[in-house]
Formats: C-alpha cells, sequence, structure tokens
C-alpha cells in the first residue's frame, strides 16, 4: 500500500496478491452460503431487494494476508486490534429502488449522491440528529466476485479525511471521550459535507478478486448507484467489508 497516498487521499488500493485471492476463493462460496440463508435475508434486505446489507454475516474468515494486516495497521496507527466479524454488501441490478422506510429525500441522495456518509455516525429519532455511535478504525474493502466497474462501486471524496477530522477535533474540544456518543454534530456535520461535496474529488473504487482497498475512518464515502441496465453477475455485486472497533484510548482515534 501506498502510506503517502493513504495519508493524503484518505485511500488506496492493494495490488493483486495471489495469497488474497486465494482467501477470496476460500471464502466467496461461504459468503453466497450465508447471503442466502433466509434469515439473514429477512434481516438484510433493503431497498426493495436490491442491496443485501450483510453487517457481520461473515464469520472465521479474517484476511490474514501481510499485505492486508500491514495496511490495516497502517491505517489504525497500532496492531492492538480485533477484526471483528466481516459484512457482506451484496448488490443487485437495479439498485437502488425506495426503500419503504425511506423517505423520497433520503432515497434521491441514495441515487444521487450515493448515500455518502462517515462511518459510525447514526440518525437518531425523527429528526435524524447524528451522534457518533461506533468508532471504527477503517474501512477495507475486499470484491468477493468479479463485477463490471459500474455495478454499485464504493465511493470516496478524496481528502475529505482530513476535513472531517478537523470538524470532529473543533466540535469534541473541551469533552471527554466518553461522552462524545452524547453530543449532537448534526449541524456541523451537514455543513462539513456540503463543503466535501464541492471541493472534494469523487472517486468511484473498482476492484478485482484479489485486490483490495482501504479507506481511512474519516473518509466520506458511499456505494454509487448500480448502472441502468447494465448486468452482473447472479449472485450480485458481492464485497467482504471489515471495519474493526478502536479499541485503545480514544484521542488516538481522533488525532492518530
Ligand atoms: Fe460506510
Amino acid at each position: 500500500m501506498d502510506k503517502a497516498a493513504f495519508d493524503t487521499h484518505g485511500w488506496a488500493k492493494l495490488p493483486y496478491d495471489p495469497k488474497l485471492a486465494a482467501w477470496v476463493e476460500r471464502t466467496s462460496p461461504q459468503a453466497i452460503q450465508a447471503v442466502n440463508i433466509p434469515e439473514n435475508r429477512a434481516n438484510w434486505l433493503r431497498s426493495q431487494g436490491t442491496w443485501f446489507v450483510g453487517v457481520d454475516v461473515l464469520a472465521n474468515a479474517t484476511p490474514l494476508t501481510d499485505p492486508v494486516q500491514k495496511a490495516a495497521e497502517f491505517a489504525m496507527g497500532q496492531n492492538r486490534f480485533d477484526w471483528g466479524l466481516g459484512q457482506i454488501s451484496t448488490c443487485y441490478k437495479g439498485y437502488p429502488k425506495q426503500d419503504a422506510n425511506e423517505t423520497v429525500g433520503m432515497f434521491n441522495y441514495r441515487r444521487k449522491r450515493d448515500f455518502a456518509h462517515l462511518d459510525g455516525l447514526k440518525a437518531v429519532g425523527p429528526n435524524r440528529r447524528r451522534k457518533m455511535e461506533e468508532f471504527h478504525g477503517f474501512i477495507l474493502g475486499i470484491p468477493l466476485n468479479e463485477t463490471p466497474p459500474q455495478a454499485a462501486p464504493f465511493i470516496v471524496w478524496e481528502g475529505s479525511h482530513l476535513i472531517f477530522r478537523d470538524m470532529l477535533v473543533k466540535t469534541y474540544a473541551g469533552t471527554v471521550p466518553k461522552d462524545w456518543h452524547r453530543i449532537d454534530i448534526t449541524d456541523a456535520y451537514q455543513q462539513t459535507r456540503a463543503d466535501i461535496f464541492n471541493t472534494c474529488k469523487r472517486v468511484e473504487l473498482h476492484a478485482k478478486p484479489g485486490e483490495a482497498y482501504i479507506a481511512h475512518r474519516f473518509a466520506l464515502h458511499g456505494m454509487a448507484a448500480w448502472d441502468k441496465d447494465l448486468d452482473g453477475p447472479e449472485e450480485g455485486r458481492m464485497i467482504a467489508y471489515f471495519r474493526p472497533f478502536w479499541q485503545t484510548e480514544m484521542q488516538g482515534w481522533l488525532l492518530g
């Protein structure tokens, strides 16, 4: 991984590695099986069945290749973390369709703005007030199958991690980490996100099995709409994501 590019851009691609390709080959049948378990489908299908969110459905499959481990340790600034379970984000032709829980505004944001968000920030209550509820270390994406580049790729706004870090440092100034999950950051978040849309480059990140990409925990990111009429694999566009939780002191999460 190009560490300087990761620091500047907030994302980096991990080049093809046969060991990771072998991991994908071993893992994808297990992933397809997990996606098709009726209980998992009942829990995780969204957008009228065009997206299977699949948080924590991939068990016993940590991608422990050397380049992945090194990239993860660099993004985390430490080697003390637990990989946790994997997410299997599976997208189908026609994504997105309007979800029953989505307003027209939210749906349009999904369609036109890739549902761009900061991980861990939850919209709470009828007014969707934003508070940090989860503190992740990074986002690692590993494609589990071969797909066309326009089949709902991962999107990242280049350099946005630095802008969000500034915002969070200012917002949490004079507070203690144990209170961060209670602090409403809606206004600063929305203003900052609008600034990012205006100033940062939107990058579509597509990768092939055996490649991977890693995004900074503060990078604005999302998922593009599936290009209209494009055909993709029958099992959908499958990507495994790992987002380990931050496990040491929180100033490191904010500043590290
Ligand atoms: Fe995310």
